[in-house]
């Protein structure tokens, strides 16, 4: 037999054998960025054959935020799952969950490790994770995303190492890897900079666990942001504007404060747009994924640091952080996602949240995960860890989504997931909605007036006017309407030909 060191090297086909039906599994891997492959696709075939055969086989699956293709696409399109957390993009997956064929737990990801600590998950079964190296004395060196590997690594009964063999070694170098020990025996965290370190290059593991080992050649599969567009930009002058009249004002520092970026298009283009912007100055980010946007502006020396838990980039983007690792290795650094969405930390620090949402009401409660309040798009992600703790918390989004025939601001949210309470300031093409300060009705009339659409703006007015008076002035027997007419026409005002 092949081995690795003391590790035996075993199949993909051989390492699915060892998960067995109604098992809960984790993968590494946050995004698409050092997610498990080889196993995940072997375990899709072993589905499929057991199916065949007229047996079951599904597992609870378990990573750090969503996952590349693997899991989210080709495991579910197997049938292979039947319980997923924390977070996902695959449009398979989603439709499954929609379907009620997979049970989706979506939650905050920072609470994703200590949830697996407490033991509220019920046991791990097996952990599969992607690494450049594991060494005899069981330091596992981690690739492209560290999530909750170290905690998984640290929980699972078993383990299997996928060695990606093309991914650089020198990404530990970026590395620094802590793990919280379970309360009430939990020290300040050390981090007071976005660039401070306090861990170590590597996770570990017993080597006793470690069933063996699979060797996998292949890159990540991050895809392709679209460029920004004018909707991006204008978003993005509007928060540059403001931003530079909260320095000016003193609110914000002169040297800037952390930023966080949220995933996505719109919060790929308008970083890459406020980030090369002359009026901003140059900044650190404390931020969940790091973005192909942000690699650019890095390089340009415009993003001076950046903690991250995630390279969530495509192969090209990754190509030129490895081709000049001497400069980036020591301005970025890759924690585990319970400290990179620390709400501690993120509070301590004065983090300013850029979240997108998928539809905003007019009081400011924010919907970025559920359409209709009922079907998922992805899910809360980090965003709300982000949001309730940081310095300034912004949502931004298109005013309107489907060529106009869903308003993204609405009377009232059917979820919500980013409240009131935490969303301080809301920005659309249209305009931006300063909301610190202000009482509901307050709010509601800057937020219609600056980022609703021209198109809904009349509707929404005529929305307030007509609703019961109360703290919160709405009208229970309106408040969905623009929902139900979307559901049942396909636009959220019939009328609207567009
Ligand atoms: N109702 C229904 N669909 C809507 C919508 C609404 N109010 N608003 C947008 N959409 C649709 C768009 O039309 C688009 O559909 P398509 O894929 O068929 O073209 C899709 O949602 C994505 O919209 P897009 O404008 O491309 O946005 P994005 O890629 O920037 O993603 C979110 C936006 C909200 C889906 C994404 O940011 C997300 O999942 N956020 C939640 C998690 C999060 O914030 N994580 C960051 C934490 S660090």
């Amino acid at each position: 037999m092949t081995k690795y060191g003391p590790y035996p090297v075993i199949t993909a086909k051989e390492a699915a054998c060892s998960i067995s039906n109604g098992q809960t599994v984790g993968f590494s891997g946050f995004g698409a960025a050092g997610g498990a492959k080889a196993v995940p696709y072997a375990l899709a075939d072993k589905a499929e054959s057991e199916h065949r055969k007229g047996r079951p086989f599904a597992m609870r699956v378990l990573t750090g935020a969503s996952s590349g293709l693997a899991i989210d696409e080709v495991l579910a399109q197997s049938g292979a799952i039947s319980w997923r957390a924390p977070y996902q993009t695959g449009k398979s997956l989603r439709n499954q969950i929609n379907n009620q064929d997979v049970e989706y737990v979506d939650m905050h990801l920072s609470h994703v490790s200590q949830t697996m600590v407490f033991g509220f998950f019920g046991k791990l079964d097996m952990a599969v994770v992607e690494a450049s190296e594991v060494t005899p004395d069981g330091r596992v060196f981690l690739t492209t995303s560290i999530g909750i590997s170290p905690t998984m690594l640290a929980r699972a009964e078993k383990v299997i190492i996928e060695i990606n063999t093309v991914q650089s070694p020198r990404l530990r170098e970026m590395a620094d890897i802590v793990m919280l020990p379970p309360p009430p025996h939990r020290d300040p965290i050390p981090i007071i900079h976005p660039m401070s370190r306090i861990g170590v290059p590597y996770a570990t593991v017993d080597p006793k666990k470690v069933i063996g080992v699979v060797l996998n050649s292949q890159p990540d599969t991050v895809s392709e942001f679209s460029p920004p567009n004018s909707v991006s930009r204008q978003i993005a002058n509007h928060l540059v504007k403001f931003l530079v009249s909260e320095m000016k004002a003193g609110r914000i520092p002169k040297g800037f404060l952390p930023i966080q970026a949220g995933v996505g298009n719109v919060a790929n283009g308008v970083m890459g747009v406020l980030g090369a912007h002359p009026d901003i100055p140059e900044f650190t980010m404390y931020t969940e994924v790091f973005q192909d946007s942000q690699v650019e502006l890095m390089k340009a020396g415009r993003i001076i640091g950046a903690s991250a838990t995630s390279l969530n980039i495509t192969e090209e983007a990754l190509g030129v952080i490895v081709d000049n690792m001497d400069y980036f290795a020591k301005r970025l650094v890759l924690r585990p996602q319970e400290i990179s969405n620390h709400p501690g930390l993120i509070r301590r620090l004065g983090v300013i949240s850029m979240n997108t949402a998928l539809e905003m009401d007019i009081y400011g409660n924010v919907n970025s995960s559920h359409v209709y309040g009922m079907d998922i798009m992805n899910g809360i992600g980090g965003s709300g860890d982000f949001s309730r703790n940081s310095y300034l918390a912004v949502f931004m989004t298109p005013s309107i989504a489907k060529d106009g025939r869903i308003s993204t601001v609405v009377p009232m949210c059917p979820h919500i997931d980013n409240d009131e309470h935490s969303v301080q300031v809301v920005v659309t093409e249209q305009g931006l909605a300063d909301l610190r300060g202000l009482g509901p009705l307050h709010r509601a009339r800057k937020i219609i007036e600056n980022c609703a659409h021209p198109l809904y703006k009349d509707y929404l007015y005529r929305y307030i006017e007509n609703s019961r008076s109360g703290h919160i002035p709405h009208d229970l027997t309106k408040c969905f309407e623009l929902h139900r007419n979307l559901l049942e026409t396909g636009s959220m005002l019939p009328g609207l030909k567009l």
